[in-house]
């Protein structure tokens, strides 16, 4: 029998994406069907916001249960305001700040957003994304998007149109891919739920604790071990962005150093991501420097590329415990729990 794949990948221009393939994509998504497609984070896997059954089909073809909730992407604010029942003045003032952008707003869930996009939640997750493929592809679409990262369940995000592919070739469900090359920022976008009286970030992420706190003064962050009690948000499982290798994490070089050396003598296939430790230069160890930002953008293209090279483990020197970290630490830590 012939297997042939229902993912389809079309090339687009980043900066001035071609009308003709952006109608092509839009009226896939007003008939209900998904399209994946860059934003300035990850890509993500798309379907009309409003239309219950097409955001059905994200959670099939993800294998995702329907208790992650995913967020509505707007082209612009007036979409924002028919996804909401009250649009706060804080949400006013993070909006004009940061949108478009890699900040994702939860607000009370109009009564029109389905709660398949909610999974069943009373909030809605709302972003407003910059990249000029995702912008012209929704207001095209003239309707919200819901979109999660257009990878399997628990894996890691996708960064390049070649990581969706790879995740998602055995999809049940039709997808047309925009290829719209490496995304910018790398990481998921910083999610904080403005329904409390102090703004929580429930997923910190693209968009930095310092510059919401810019705007926000004081935001609340979620405990480090929140996943592991109630979870405000469903999404926020312990394990998730996780490569196929089992993750490591050191918080010295030394005892790094120890443990390469012991599974090296047991021929383990061990790949190494450092940001300062000094080892020799034999041991293929990938440097992603002191920059939270390029490490951000570089982190999950390089476990995308060691899964392909088949390393059974990768050895990670976590970054500095501090907040320009808070995100690329959230994501290695997610990626190093096993299931
Ligand atoms: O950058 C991003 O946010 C990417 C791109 C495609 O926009 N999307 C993304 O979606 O990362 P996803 O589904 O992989 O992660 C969204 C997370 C959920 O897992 C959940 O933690 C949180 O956002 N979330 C979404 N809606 C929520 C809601 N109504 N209440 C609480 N948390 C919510
Ligand atoms: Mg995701």
């Amino acid at each position: 029998m012939e297997l042939v794949s229902l993912v389809q990948c079309l090339r687009i221009a980043a900066d001035q994406p071609e009308p003709e393939l952006i109608e092509r994509a839009a009226a896939l998504l007003r008939a209900g069907e998904l399209v994946a497609f860059p934003t300035e984070t990850v890509y993500g896997l798309g379907a009309h916001a409003l239309q219950a059954d097409a955001v059905a089909k994200i959670f099939r073809a993800k294998g995702r249960p329907a208790n992650n909730p995913l967020i509505a992407h707007v082209a612009d604010m007036a979409m924002a305001h028919q996804l909401v029942t009250t649009w706060s003045p804080v949400a006013e003032r993070l909006a004009t700040a940061f949108w478009p952008g890699p900040l994702t707003l939860v607000l009370p869930r109009h009564p029109d957003v389905p709660l398949a996009v909610t999974a069943g939640l009373d909030g809605v997750g709302v972003r407003m994304p910059a990249h000029p493929v995702a912008r012209a592809l929704i207001a095209a679409a003239g309707c919200p998007i819901a979109a999660p990262s257009a990878n399997p369940y628990m894996g890691v995000s996708p960064t390049q149109a070649a990581h969706v592919l790879r995740g998602m070739q055995s999809s049940p469900e039709p997808i047309l891919v925009l290829d719209g090359g490496n995304t910018d920022v790398g990481l998921e976008s910083t999610v904080l739920d403005l329904r409390s009286e102090q703004p929580t970030v429930l997923r910190p992420g693209g968009l930095s604790v310092e510059r919401l706190r810019s705007v926000l003064g004081d935001v609340r962050l979620l405990g480090e071990d929140a996943g592991r009690h109630a979870l405000p948000s469903p999404g926020l499982a312990q394990r998730h962005y996780a490569p196929r290798a089992r993750v490591r994490l050191f918080e010295s070089c030394g005892a790094l150093q120890t443990a390469y050396e012991h599974a090296r003598l047991l021929d383990e296939r061990v790949a190494l991501l450092l940001c300062t430790c000094e080892l020799s230069a034999d041991t293929g160890a990938v440097f992603l420097g002191l920059d939270p930002v390029e490490y951000g953008r570089e982190l999950y293209a390089r476990l995308h590329a060691l899964d392909e090279q088949g390393v059974e483990q990768i050895f990670v020197e976590l970054p500095p415990d501090t907040t320009p970290w808070l995100a690329v630490r959230d994501r290695l830590r997610r990626a190093s729990t096993s299931a």
